[in-house]
C-alpha cells in the first residue's frame, strides 16, 4: 500500500492535515466527541451551519467546510453515517477514502465517536479506483498518511484483506484480453511465491491427462487454453490429521455464451465471470497473512467460453472428471461444467467442508437483486457458518432452497444428466447440478452473479468489480480454523 496509517490520540484542533473527516451518526449532533471539539474552535458556528443546511447525520449527507486556520486541518468534512451498526467504522473510512481520492489530498484524518469495524480497512476500500489503462486525466495518488483519531490502525490482517479485495477487483476489472486463464494462473504462482503458499497449475495437457473433460469442453471454442489453479495454505507442522477446507471459484475469463451466443446487452460485462475465482485468489492472499491452523485449498478452474470452430455443441456428451456423463443442452450454462470438474478435484483433497463462489446464474439476480448473493448447500451447519461469516464481514446473503424436486428437469435421455433445466428456478437447478459432483462432503454454493459487479460506488463497494466474497471467505476460514481445531 502506498500510504501509512497512524493512530492519533492528541487534540483534534492541532492535527495538521489537508482533510479532517468527522463521522456523525444520525441524531448524534455536535454535543460531544470530535465534532464538539471542532465546533468549539468555531465558537458554535458549525453547529449552526449544520442546522441551517439540515445536516442531521443521515447516511449520504455531507458538509465540507474550509477552516480558515481556526484549527490546524485545512478542511473539515462532516459525513452522515445514518444509524450506526457493526460496520460503521468501515463505512466512514470508505467514504473518507473516496473523498480523499477525489479531493486529491496528501494527508487525511478520520474521526468518529463509538465506531466499530475497521476504519483503516474502509479507507483502503474507498480509495480504490481502477485506472491502470488510463493514459489521460489520471492524477498521481497523493495520499501519504492517514491519521485515525482514537481509532486503531488496521492490523496486519486487515491490510492483507484490503490487498486481497483490491487484487480481486483488479482481476475482475481487467480487460479479458489481459486477464486470461494463463494470467490467472501466473497471478496464483506469484501470490504463492510472495506469500508462502503452495501452487500447482494444470495446463491443457495436464487436464487431458487427468480427464477433466467438462473444463476442456467449455474451453474448446477458444484459442486460449484452460487452466486449473490449485493454491494451498498449509500451517507450520501440518500433518495428515490437520483439518482441511476447500474454496473453489469460477474463473470464466470471458463468457460469450458459446454457440448459445448471448444477445448484445448481456455480453458487455462478461469479463466479470471470473469474479468467484478472483475472490478465491484474493482470499488466499489474505489467508497467507491470517495464518489459520487448518489447511486451506484455493481452487480455480479457468477458461473462456467462446464459439470457435472447435466449440462444444448442443447434444454433445462428455464424461466428467468424477465419471458422471453430461449432455450439453445450453453452452451458456458453462460455469457449472467447469465447476463440476473442479469440485470433484477439490473433494479428492479430503476437505471437511467445501465453499464455492460463482457468477453462476442470471436467475439469482432476478430473485435477490444485485446487492445480495444466494447461499445454497447440502448441510445446514456449514450454511449457517458461512451465513454468520458473511454477516460479520458485512457482505449480504440470502439462503436459498436446494429443492431436489426440481432435479427432474435435468434428466437426459442419453446421459446421466443435462446441463440445463427449464427457466423457472434456474439458480436452484444450477446449484442442484453442482451438488451432483460433491458427494457427501458438507458444501456451500454462493451464487454471486449479482454483487460481484456494481453499477456505482456505494459505501465500501466500488463501481465495477467489487471483490465480493473475499471478506466473507477470510472470516469463514478464521472461524473454521477455531471450530475444526477445537477440543
Ligand atoms: N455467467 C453467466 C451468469 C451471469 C449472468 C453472471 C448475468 C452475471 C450476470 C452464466 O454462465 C450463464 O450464462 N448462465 C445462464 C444459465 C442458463 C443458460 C441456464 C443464465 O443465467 O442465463
Ligand atoms: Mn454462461
Ligand atoms: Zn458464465
Amino acid at each position: 500500500m502506498a500510504f501509512e496509517f497512524v493512530r492519533y490520540d492528541g487534540a483534534i484542533a492541532s492535527l495538521e492535515v489537508d482533510l479532517l473527516v468527522l463521522g456523525v451518526a444520525q441524531g448524534e449532533g455536535f454535543a460531544s466527541g470530535a465534532a464538539a471539539d471542532v465546533d468549539a474552535a468555531f465558537g458554535g458556528g458549525l453547529k449552526a451551519l449544520a442546522a441551517e443546511e439540515s445536516f442531521e447525520g443521515k447516511e449520504g449527507q455531507s458538509l465540507l467546510v474550509h477552516t480558515f486556520s481556526r484549527i490546524s486541518a485545512k478542511r473539515v468534512l462532516f459525513l452522515g453515517l445514518g444509524k450506526t451498526d457493526p460496520q460503521s467504522g468501515r463505512l466512514l473510512g470508505a467514504l473518507a477514502g473516496r473523498r480523499a481520492r477525489d479531493l486529491d489530498v496528501r494527508t487525511l484524518a478520520v474521526a468518529g465517536s463509538t465506531l466499530s469495524g475497521s476504519a483503516g480497512l474502509g479507507v483502503t476500500l474507498g480509495f480504490y479506483r481502477y485506472d491502470q489503462w488510463k493514459t489521460e486525466g489520471v492524477k498521481a495518488k497523493k495520499l501519504e498518511r492517514i491519521y485515525l483519531v482514537g481509532l486503531d490502525a488496521p492490523s496486519v490482517e486487515h491490510v492483507a484483506v484490503a490487498e486481497g479485495v483490491a487484487l480481486a477487483r483488479d482481476l475482475v476489472n481487467g480487460p479479458p484480453v489481459s486477464i486470461t486463464p494463463e494470467k490467472l494462473a501466473s497471478t496464483a504462482v506469484e501470490l504463492a511465491s510472495a506469500h508462502g503458499l503452495e501452487c500447482t497449475i494444470f495446463d491443457k495437457a495436464a487436464l487431458e491427462a487427468k480427464g477433466m473433460a467438462l473444463l476442456l469442453a467449455v474451453s474448446a471454442g477458444s484459442d486460449r487454453e484452460p487452466r486449473l489453479i490449485h493454491l494451498t495454505w498449509r500451517p507450520a507442522g501440518a500433518t495428515d490429521a490437520t483439518p482441511a477446507i476447500a474454496l473453489v471459484g469460477k474463473g470464466l475469463t470471458f463468457d460469450a455464451g458459446g454457440l448459445n451466443l448471448k444477445p448484445a446487452g448481456s455480453i458487455e460485462d462478461m469479463k466479470m465471470d471470473m469474479a468467484g475465482g478472483a475472490a478465491v485468489l484474493g482470499a488466499m492472499r489474505a489467508i497467507a497473512a491470517v495464518k489459520p491452523n487448518i489447511i486451506v485449498h484455493g481452487i480455480v478452474p479457468s477458461s473462456e467460453n467462446l464459439l470457435g470452430a472447435s466449440a462444444y455443441k448442443l447434444g454433445d456428451v462428455f464424461k466428467s472428471y468424477l465419471g458422471k456423463t453430461v449432455e450439453i443442452m445450453n453452452t451458456d450454462a458453462e460455469g457449472r461444467l467447469i465447476l463440476a470438474d473442479a469440485l470433484a478435484y477439490a473433494n479428492e483433497q479430503k476437505p471437511r467442508e467445501i465453499v464455492d463462489l460463482a457468477t453462476l446464474t442470471g436467475a439469482i439476480c432476478v430473485a435477490l437483486g444485485n446487492d445480495r448473493a444466494g447461499i445454497f448447500g447440502n448441510d445446514d451447519g456449514t450454511i449457517a457458518a458461512v451465513e454468520a461469516a458473511g454477516a460479520a464481514a458485512g457482505e449480504l446473503y440470502w439462503k436459498m432452497p436446494l429443492d431436489h424436486s426440481l432435479w427432474k428437469q435435468m434428466k437426459s435421455d442419453v446421459a446421466d444428466m443435462k446441463n440445463v433445466g427449464k427457466r423457472w428456478g434456474g439458480a436452484i437447478t444450477g446449484a442442484l447440478f453442482l451438488n451432483q459432483f460433491i458427494g457427501k462432503t458438507p458444501w456451500v454454493h454462493l451464487d454471486i452473479a449479482g454483487p460481484a459487479w456494481a453499477e456505482a460506488n456505494d459505501g465500501h463497494v466500488s463501481k465495477g468489480g467489487t471483490g465480493f466474497g473475499v471478506m466473507t471467505l477470510v472470516e469463514y476460514v478464521k472461524r473454521a480454523s477455531d471450530r475444526l481445531t477445537a477440543g
